[in-house]
């Protein structure tokens, strides 16, 4: 089938490419004019595992092309898919002048039926919108389709190619077989296609990325609560993710959820709610304690320090939201660094992958380390926002020599709370007791 991809971000690059891989013709567009360029020449402008050599291939193979121009977008593709950014708002909604602005220009360009497919996460009643902008601008037929992603970043080309479930929402008959078709080969395994209308799509996709959010927020306040009663969070969530209904994925505690996607949509879902005269309590809830859980180890390093942090040095290990990917959007090691900063601490970082945007944010206020060990060279403590497999089993005795006293904040539970003790740490981590 013939694709046109609008906009190659995270999501619109994966789906292009991950089409592409399955002998569609894709073109990607982009108003970018040095990101096309670069793409063209082969170099894909995100960190996203698996994705460069897929890439490469498709190119190859001439399934995969890029552009600038959205005509030629619309004139190569029978389905066109809008992967544009819907950024936060000032007042927490979703900002969709992207969206709108091109399905605008869709309208002024379209000369043939086409399926236009909203890929971006949406509030409810966009593929209306999209619908009337296009239609005030033409009389050619078209459907719009609502199908949102769900692909993780660091997994999303193996969530694209194997996903668990595909979501379809549109009323349009024509336009449900073509999305049939094109994402057969993804579901051979037996994962369903599920078929439904466009705002209940649209909606599922914040429900999902809300409840996920609930679950962590819910399981970072029983941590926070372990602390205070000396309960270890490990055993309870092990006790709780055992039952089948709970589930034991989604119930790890930690500096609370980051990334371009949570805590965006959260406050879209709750900003939405409000429009139409419904209160998300729960999603008040869980923004507030959020909020408070990105910074629940600055008491802790402040105490440890007798309240004053000012010319202390502190090594950072990960600064990514989440591990295998360079993406800081929203990353709670920004706004612990942000405050120790601010109180006059030093900091020494190390990210395999996110220094290079790191750098970009902060400059020269940081020191920017070689690796994990030149980060904590004559640190005083050493701080752990991001769980990176290589930051698991350190060389605790290098550790111990490298830092001025041995003293861990892991904000991600890294290692054994015994194991800790038995190595001579002093060892602060989330819903766990604190070796001294
Ligand atoms: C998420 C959704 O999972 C995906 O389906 C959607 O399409 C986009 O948003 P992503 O933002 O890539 O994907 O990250 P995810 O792996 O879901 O993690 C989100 C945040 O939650 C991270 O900050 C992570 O550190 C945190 N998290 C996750 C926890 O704190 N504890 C957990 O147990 C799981």
């Amino acid at each position: 089938m013939k694709i046109a991809v609008i906009g190659t971000g995270y999501v619109g690059l994966v789906t292009g490419t991950c089409l592409a891989e399955t002998g569609n013709e894709v073109l990607c567009i982009d108003i970018n004019e040095d990101k096309v360029q670069q793409m063209q020449q082969g170099e894909v402008p995100i960190y996203e595992p698996h994705l460069d050599v897929l890439f490469e291939r498709n190119i190859k193979a001439g399934r995969l092309t890029f552009s600038t121009s959205l005509e030629e977008g619309l004139e190569h593709g029978d389905i066109i898919f809008l992967a544009l950014p819907t950024p936060e708002d000032e007042d927490g909604s979703a900002d969709l002048s992207y969206v709108l602005g091109v399905a605008k220009e869709i309208g002024q360009k379209i000369q043939s039926y086409k399926v236009i497919v909203d890929k971006s996460t949406v509030p409810v009643g966009t593929a209306d919108k999209v619908t009337e902008v296009i239609s005030s601008e033409t009389n050619v037929d078209f459907d719009v389709v609502s199908n949102p992603e769900f692909l993780r970043e660091g997994f999303a080309v193996d969530d694209f190619l194997k996903p668990e479930r595909i979501v379809i929402g549109s009323e349009s008959e024509k336009a449900i077989n073509l999305m049939k078709k094109l994402y057969k080969p993804f579901v051979r395994s037996g994962n369903p296609i599920i078929v439904m209308d466009e705002r209940s799509a649209e909606l599922t996709k914040y429900a999902a990325n809300s409840f996920l959010a609930t679950k962590i927020t819910f399981m970072n306040e029983i941590a926070n609560f372990c602390e205070k009663v000396g309960a270890n969070v490990d055993k309870v969530r092990m006790g709780m993710g055992t039952d089948s209904r709970i589930g034991k994925r989604f119930l790890f505690p930690g500096i609370g959820y980051g990334g371009s996607c949570f805590p965006k949509d959260v406050k879209a879902l709750h900003k939405s709610g409000i429009d139409v005269g419904h209160h998300f309590d729960i999603l008040n809830a869980v923004i507030k304690v959020n909020d408070v859980q990105k910074k629940i180890l600055i008491p802790r390093i402040e105490s440890h320090f007798n309240g004053d942090i000012k010319g202390e040095t502190f090594a950072v290990w990960g600064l990514a939201f989440k591990p295998e990917t360079d993406d800081i959007r929203e990353a709670p090691a920004l706004y612990i660094i942000e405050d120790l900063l601010q109180k006059g601490a030093n900091i020494q970082v190390f990210d395999p992958e996110a220094m290079p945007n790191v750098k970009r944010k902060f400059g020269e206020q940081l020191t920017y380390a070689l690796n994990k060990y030149d980060a904590a060279n004559n640190a005083d403590a050493l701080i752990i926002c991001t769980e990176w497999s290589i930051f698991r089993t350190p060389d605790f005795n290098k550790l111990k020599t490298l830092l001025k006293a041995p003293v861990i904040f892991d904000g991600r539970n890294l290692f054994e709370v015994e194991d800790m003790q038995n190595e001579g740490f002093t060892y602060y981590s989330i819903g766990r007791k604190t070796t001294k």
